[in-house]
């Protein structure tokens, strides 16, 4: 790749006090590509993404930004934002009672020349996001359903298409699947698909590694910190990936030395 990394990890370690959660890891993210993170529970993904999206400073190690060192001390999650970094939470954080279009806009209202919000171009803006950017068609919903009426993965979608709207173009998903219906799932799978087809770049952390092999172009497996294969998800079938798991998992033998 020669286009400059949106983000690049160079030695990242991250502690909490003996409790080494990042060891070394060193990890670019390309213009435009589809990252599936994946490893055991406690392997390291969620520090991962903290320390990229400003969360938590790293213990050790640099940060880059599209080429541009990032002060750990003043980085944050805004700093993220405003860098084009946003992150989409399992728990996306949705006013349940709130109108769809509102939750598009949520601390970051598009407001008219006296300072009051701008109902009429919120609604036709989030009515333009559902249909073309994330494909809303679900019969029945519009932009004043309120969110309490959205299945899991349409809230996904939502959060989603908030974050492609604010002109992010890396999106982290933190394991977005969790406890949706399949059908569901698939639904956020077409949501990452539509990232990748809007030019942006995506981070899609995954326990189940049949939707990361479907879904990405590249591959990392965190193993206790660090980074144990970064791979083109095409350089290796379902099973290859699913037998380089289980190998971690293998007891260790004594090392050489
Ligand atoms: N705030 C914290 N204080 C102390 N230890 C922490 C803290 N956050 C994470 N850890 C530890 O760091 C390690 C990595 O945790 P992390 O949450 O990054 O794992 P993960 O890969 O996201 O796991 P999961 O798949 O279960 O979400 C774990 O051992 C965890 O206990
Ligand atoms: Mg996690």
């Amino acid at each position: 790749m020669t286009s400059i990394p949106i983000v690049r990890l160079e030695n990242v370690g991250k502690q909490y006090g003996k409790v080494v959660s990042l060891r070394n890891v060193s990890l670019e993210i390309g213009s435009n590509e589809i990252v599936g993170l994946i490893g055991d529970n406690g392997a390291g993904k969620s520090t991962l993404i903290k320390v990229l999206t400003g969360v938590e400073p790293p213990t050790t190690g640099t940060l880059y930004i599209r080429g541009k060192k990032i002060d750990a001390a003043s980085y944050s999650v805004k700093e993220a934002h405003n860098l084009r970094i946003e992150t989409v939470y399992q728990d996306s954080s949705l006013g349940e009672k709130q109108p769809l279009w509102r939750n598009f806009f949520v601390g970051r209202p598009i407001t008219n020349w006296i300072g009051l919000i701008d109902v009429k171009a919120e609604k036709r803006i989030a009515e333009h996001i559902m249909r073309t950017t994330i494909g809303f068609r679900g019969a029945g919903i519009d932009v004043d359903t309120p969110v309490s009426r959205l299945s899991g993965g349409e809230r996904q979608g939502v959060a989603i298409g908030r974050a492609m709207h604010f002109e992010s173009d890396l999106i982290v998903l933190d394991e977005p699947t969790v406890a949706l219906a399949l059908k569901e799932v698939q639904r956020v799978l077409d949501f990452i698909r539509s990232i990748k087809a809007g030019g942006r770049s995506c981070i899609y952390i995954e326990h189940n590694i049949h939707h990361v092999h479907e879904v990405c172009d590249r591959l990392v497996v965190l193993d206790r910190g660090e980074v144990a294969l970064d791979v083109p998800a095409a350089s290796l079938s379902y099973n290859e990936l699913a037998d380089f798991l289980m190998s971690l998992h293998a007891p260790r033998t004594a090392s050489a030395n």
